[in-house]
């Protein structure tokens, strides 16, 4: 095991009916922006919800809706202004992650001292270049991206989607309670257990170094989506399976299962591109390139890929190529059960137009990426191809 640090300082309060507990985690007189998406929580009720729990007279609450999925940089510019403009001093996320980041970016962003905030997406800042940081709460509406208990965004900004890392990004609190979920469709449903399992064996299908711990807990995430994915997907109002998914995707990208042990993220980075490029959510990017990555780098992930086939999908057989081959077809049905098409070709995407994708990633410098720094441009086009 590599050595780490491990500090996370995001309070989670789960389980039923807890927003009404907003008005004690929340200080009495702050000046609160509530940010939100495209609709969806004003349609569900959740944002009156949060309104009624937090209204206490003394509070002056503001809000910002229209964060859009993936969201924008000049989106996200204009609740800077609302946060400078009227003092905000605590900003309360309601939405999945496009909202939980976009809030995360705002608040970078409204304390920037720097010339411009565009330097936040390319990594050209560090962590004193902030005048202060306002405290963030979240109350989640989508399980997936682990947003709400991590320090990571990601921002589309003009030619691309950039990750923006910060420790001023963990939320202070986030709120989780399951039966938030009832009201997704069945497509997000699938994108936030596509990019649960994702997040975890893009820090557990690497190279051993025996992280015991780390990988008993990758395996029961994993084990826990499989079992869960169906009742997720066909059982209306399940309580109990929507609980199980929603701490699971905490769970996949909160620090935990990737400390002290190597971590890909190849997946992530290419799947940004085809979001960008063609507008895919981001669970079906990673849901066409997992497949293909392992097929190309079989040989690199041997030990591993070994293990995933044997203790995730329990496969009992002597031959060690014949194990690996049927865990990723496993894994492509999972994929495909849940109702997402794996291969690029299914997304209407032109066999040439893999060298666009191969530019965007070549302008983003992503190059010898993975978690042992060797793949490469022309790997990730023979990945593509393997995708297509
Ligand atoms: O915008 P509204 O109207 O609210 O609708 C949203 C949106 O259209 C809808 N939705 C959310 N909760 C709902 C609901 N509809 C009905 N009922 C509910 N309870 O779902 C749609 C998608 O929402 P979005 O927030 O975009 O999805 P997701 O949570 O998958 O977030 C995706 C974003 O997170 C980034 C992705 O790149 C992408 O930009 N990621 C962030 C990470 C992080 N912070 O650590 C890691 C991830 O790998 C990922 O990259
Ligand atoms: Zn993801």
């Amino acid at each position: 095991m590599f050595n780490f640090d491990f500090q996370n300082p995001t309070k989670i309060v789960f389980g039923k009916d807890r927003i009404k507990e907003l008005n004690k985690l929340i200080k009495d007189n702050a000046r609160v922006l509530i940010t939100y998406g495209g609709g969806s929580v004003k349609r569900f009720g959740t944002f009156d919800k949060v309104y009624n729990a937090i209204n206490n007279g003394k509070r002056v609450i503001f809000e910002f809706g229209g964060i859009e999925p993936n969201p924008k940089y000049d989106t996200l510019m204009k609740a800077v202004d609302i946060v400078k403009k009227e003092n905000i001093d605590f900003l309360l996320a309601v939405g999945g992650g496009s909202v939980m980041d976009g809030t995360k970016f705002i608040n970078l962003a409204a304390n920037y001292k720097g010339e411009t905030p565009e330097n936040l997406l390319y990594g050209k800042f560090n962590e004193n270049d902030f005048s202060k940081i306002i405290p963030i709460g979240t109350v989640v509406t989508l399980p997936a991206t682990g947003s709400e208990m991590n320090s990571g965004a990601v921002v589309s900004h003009k030619n691309g989607k950039f990750p923006v890392m910060s420790k001023h990004s963990f939320p202070k609190f986030s709120i989780l309670e399951p039966e938030l979920t009832y009201t997704l469709p069945k497509t997000q449903v699938a994108n936030g257990i596509a990019d649960t399992f994702i997040h975890t064996v893009e820090q557990y299908v690497t190279y051993p170094v025996d992280a015991k711990i780390q990988d008993r807990m990758a395996e029961g995430i994993l084990k826990t989506l499989i079992e869960i994915a169906d009742d997720c997907l066909t059982k209306e109002n399940d309580y109990n399976s929507r609980a199980n998914f929603m701490w699971s995707a905490t769970m996949a990208l909160n620090g935990l299962i990737g400390l002290g042990v190597p971590q890909d993220w190849a997946t992530h980075a290419m799947g940004h591109e085809l979001t960008y490029l063609f507008g895919i959510d981001h669970g079906k990017t990673l849901s066409i390139l997992q497949p293909a990555i392992w097929e190309v780098r079989k040989d690199k992930k041997r030990d591993k890929l070994i293990q995933y086939a044997e203790r995730v999908w329990e496969i009992d057989i002597e031959n060690d190529d014949e194990k690996i081959d049927i865990a990723i077809n496993k894994t492509r049905e999972f994929f495909e059960k849940l109702g997402i098409k794996t291969h690029l070709s299914d997304y209407g995407i032109k066999e040439e137009q893999i060298e666009d994708i191969i530019k965007s990633l070549e302008a983003h410098h992503i190059n010898n990426i993975s978690e042992t720094h060797d793949l490469t441009i022309d790997i990730m086009r023979e990945i593509l191809k393997k995708a297509y």
